[in-house]
């Protein structure tokens, strides 16, 4: 058994610990109770048995009690000192056209795609995209475009060249904009798009930074619950008002009050207050009748209010020319030129930007530090050094055009641009499960550290 497998093991035996924990189980009660030798048991606690007989464990764990046995399955880092990188060659060769239909009713070439840098660590899925089909105009409704279903990501994009971007907006009406490099788009899953060229002898392509954010993650879950259930978690977000009063309701209700028993203490607080006025659609919830709720229900404003939908939000839009970059870290030491991207309140944690490198060399003391995943795909002409720091090593990395490249969060790194060429790297970051509703739990823990290292029986 090689060292990364060991720690794998030993991980996956301070998860099954925990398990046994949650389940009130000593390792002497489960292994009476599973009938498994209490030595094997030990063994796999340790992290000393081999993956077959482990996995071969949890899956009789989870059929023996009321769990998900699949979250016993932890990931295995596929990471490589901490980055997974993906050169252009290999990018080239996962290439594959898709066609689509043509004005005249014949399946022509569309779109190629290429496959870039990706880890199991996170849902990002981010494709480079050649656009094969030649537009000359700007029409929504050109016949020789085709809109696709709409899918499950979130898709961050860049574009570069001449593209027409496409999209039916939630009124079923058909979009189409001038799109130019370094321009960017935020799509919301499930919308319908497309990509066309203006000019089929210039390069014209899209990185499409598809990531799944917590909807992906609680799939499981969704799945088992059905449709039925499902429906009853969605709010009317694009109705006035309506999602913040269901979701205000559904407080309510958690709490077993009904809007008379909740009335009469908002009275008690303030004689003016009316529950039945408050859940009106008709006014907004101000902040003074959030601030009397959040008292009674005990929770924070910011847990029962709802943001108020924008239909610019569904479609996210972001012209370069329009933008004014930033230099990092300081205007007095320009590193790089910032530019960023499109940006949508509802995603707080996917962060595009366009990293223009300006300094020869790279310097780690200068560091680029974010709590994200980072996805990065040099689009430019020029390689782009890469200096970075994980588990307090320094490591190198060239990345020559169309190089991609995955980092884990927290990576300290730099860039250098030793041509002093024109740079563009695109540099978009989202976060894992370890979200901000996760990490504001985590850091409430009274040992935090231990919710990966539990060893211990509980008492
Ligand atoms: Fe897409």
């Amino acid at each position: 058994m090689n060292d990364e497998m060991h720690k794998y093991l030993k991980a996956v035996g301070s998860r099954i610990r925990c398990e046994l924990n949650d389940l009130k189980r000593t390792t002497e009660s489960a292994a009476k109770e599973l009938e498994v030798p209490l030595k094997d048991l030990k063994d796999i606690i340790e992290g000393k048995k081999d993956e077959e007989t482990t996995f071969r464990f949890i899956d009789r764990l989870s059929d023996f009690y009321p769990i998900d046995g699949k979250q016993l399955y932890l990931l295995k880092d596929d990471t490589i000192n901490g980055i997974r990188y993906m050169g252009s060659s290999a990018s080239y060769k996962s290439r594959r056209v898709f066609n689509r239909k043509s004005k005249s009713g014949e399946l022509k070439p569309y779109y190629e795609y290429r496959d870039t840098a990706m880890s199991r660590l996170c849902l990002f899925k981010p494709e480079w995209i050649l656009m094969l089909r030649e537009v000359n105009d700007f029409d929504p409704y050109n016949p020789d475009m085709v809109l696709n279903k709409g899918h499950n990501l979130h898709q961050f994009g860049l574009f570069v060249g001449p593209v027409n971007f496409y999209w039916e907006d939630i009124n079923g009406i058909n979009h189409c904009t001038k799109m130019q490099t370094r321009d960017s788009n935020y799509i919301t899953p499930f919308l319908k798009h497309s990509f066309t060229t203006r000019d089929a002898n210039e390069l014209a392509y899209i990185v499409a930074c598809t990531n799944g954010g917590e909807v992906s993650r609680a799939q499981r879950e969704a799945y088992a619950l059905g449709p039925e259930l499902l429906k009853n978690f969605i709010l009317n977000f694009r109705s006035k008002n309506e999602a913040s009063i269901q979701l205000l309701k559904q407080y309510i209700f958690n709490d077993i009050h009904s809007l008379d028993s909740i009335d009469k203490l908002l009275k008690s607080f303030d004689k003016k207050l009316d529950i039945y006025k408050i859940i009106s659609t008709d006014t907004a919830i101000t902040s003074y009748e959030y601030e009397v709720l959040s008292s009674i229900l005990k929770v924070e404003v910011s847990d029962l209010v709802f943001p108020e939908y924008r239909e610019e939000d569904d479609m996210v839009l972001n012209y370069n020319s329009s933008t004014k970059p930033h230099s990092y870290p300081s205007i007095e030491n320009p590193r790089y030129l910032i530019h960023q991207c499109a940006k949508t309140s509802k995603m707080p944690f996917l962060k595009g930007s366009i990293i223009e490198v300006l300094c020869t060399e790279t310097d780690i003391s200068y560091p680029i530090k974010r709590s994200l995943h980072t996805y990065m795909i040099n689009f430019g002409k020029s390689e782009i050094n890469l200096e970075y720091k994980y588990k307090d090593k320094i490591y190198k990395k060239k990345l020559y055009p169309y190089d991609s490249i995955y980092l884990k969060p927290f990576i300290q790194f730099a860039l250098g641009n030793p041509s002093r060429g024109k740079s563009n790297l695109f540099c978009v970051g989202i976060s894992g499960s370890m979200n901000l509703a996760a990490q504001k739990e985590l850091s409430t823990l009274a040992e935090p550290p231990r919710v990966i290292t539990e060893l211990q029986e509980w008492y």
